[in-house]
């Protein structure tokens, strides 16, 4: 392995705190709420598993996201980890919180969107929202959760791919 690079992260070096960030691989999550405009989406990979008992979750959403503010005001969302298969749908919610059509999916509690197929489901109740600098970090209580089976789709340095076999 290369020699590391030490750095201050500040306005200088943007994009090596960046890369650094990204050098950690993660699964990906399409976070699903019902929203007064309708069912809306978002792909997400800050997701993590905090607590077996009480069972909570989070999420981060950036406050600069044009969906932020209906996610950290929702009572209830659901969290789908997605497999390699379902890297189409997690590319369309990057862009566009609509993106429905493209999928299975029917209403939870609430009209919460429930998307089929997936690894897994946490549909939450939202238990806090806490600071988190230029995000928010949105913490679930998973009032259900569900499970299948399939790889899972992984995002890192900021590339989607698969576990390699
Ligand atoms: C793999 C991946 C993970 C992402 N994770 C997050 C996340 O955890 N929180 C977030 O707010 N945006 C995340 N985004 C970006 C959002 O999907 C979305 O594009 C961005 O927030 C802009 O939203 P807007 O169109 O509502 O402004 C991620 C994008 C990708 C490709």
């Amino acid at each position: 392995m290369s020699k590391m690079i030490d750095f201050t992260p500040g306005p200088a070096n943007k994009r090596q705190f960046r890369t650094a960030l990204g050098q950690f691989a993660t699964g990906v999550t399409v976070v699903t709420t019902h929203s007064a405009s309708g069912p809306l989406g978002i792909t997400a990979n800050s997701f993590s598993s905090i607590s077996l008992d009480p069972p909570l979750v989070l999420w981060a959403p950036a406050r600069s996201a044009s969906r932020f503010q209906p996610f950290v005001e929702a009572e209830h969302f659901a969290i789908h980890v997605m497999s390699e298969t379902q890297g189409d749908i997690c590319r369309a919610f990057v862009h566009e919180g609509n993106a429905f059509d493209m999928l299975d999916w029917r209403p939870g509690i609430d009209g919460t969107p429930l998307i089929d197929n997936c690894l897994a489901r946490f549909v939450c109740a939202r238990h806090a929202v806490h600071d988190g600098g230029d995000h928010a970090i949105v913490v679930g209580r998973v009032l259900s959760a569900a499970v299948g089976d399939g790889t899972p789709l992984i995002f890192t340095s900021g590339r989607f791919g698969a576990l390699k076999g």
